[in-house]
């Protein structure tokens, strides 16, 4: 069987790092490492995503997470 693996794309530009995209970055980090989403997630760091008026900018698969938390990122990923 073929292991899904989602793909998320994490803003890391100037203005989603200063609200809260290095901490959501870390959370994610610590949960590909333990828990039931071991090993299951690619994390992608991207420049500005010419979205800052709603930093933090998070890419799950296909859907956009506008001023993203872990916990909004972690509901979108249960959806999908
Ligand atoms: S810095 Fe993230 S969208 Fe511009």
């Amino acid at each position: 069987m073929k292991h899904k693996r989602e793909l998320i794309f994490i803003c890391t530009g100037s203005d989603c790092k200063k609200s809260g995209g290095k901490s959501i970055l870390k959370g994610l980090k610590a949960e590909c490492k333990q828990g039931p989403l071991k090993g299951s997630l690619k994390l992608i760091k991207t420049k500005c995503l010419d979205m800052c008026k709603s930093a933090p900018v998070v890419i799950v698969g296909d859907q956009f997470c506008k001023n993203a938390s872990i916990e909004k990122v972690l509901e979108k990923l249960k959806k999908s």
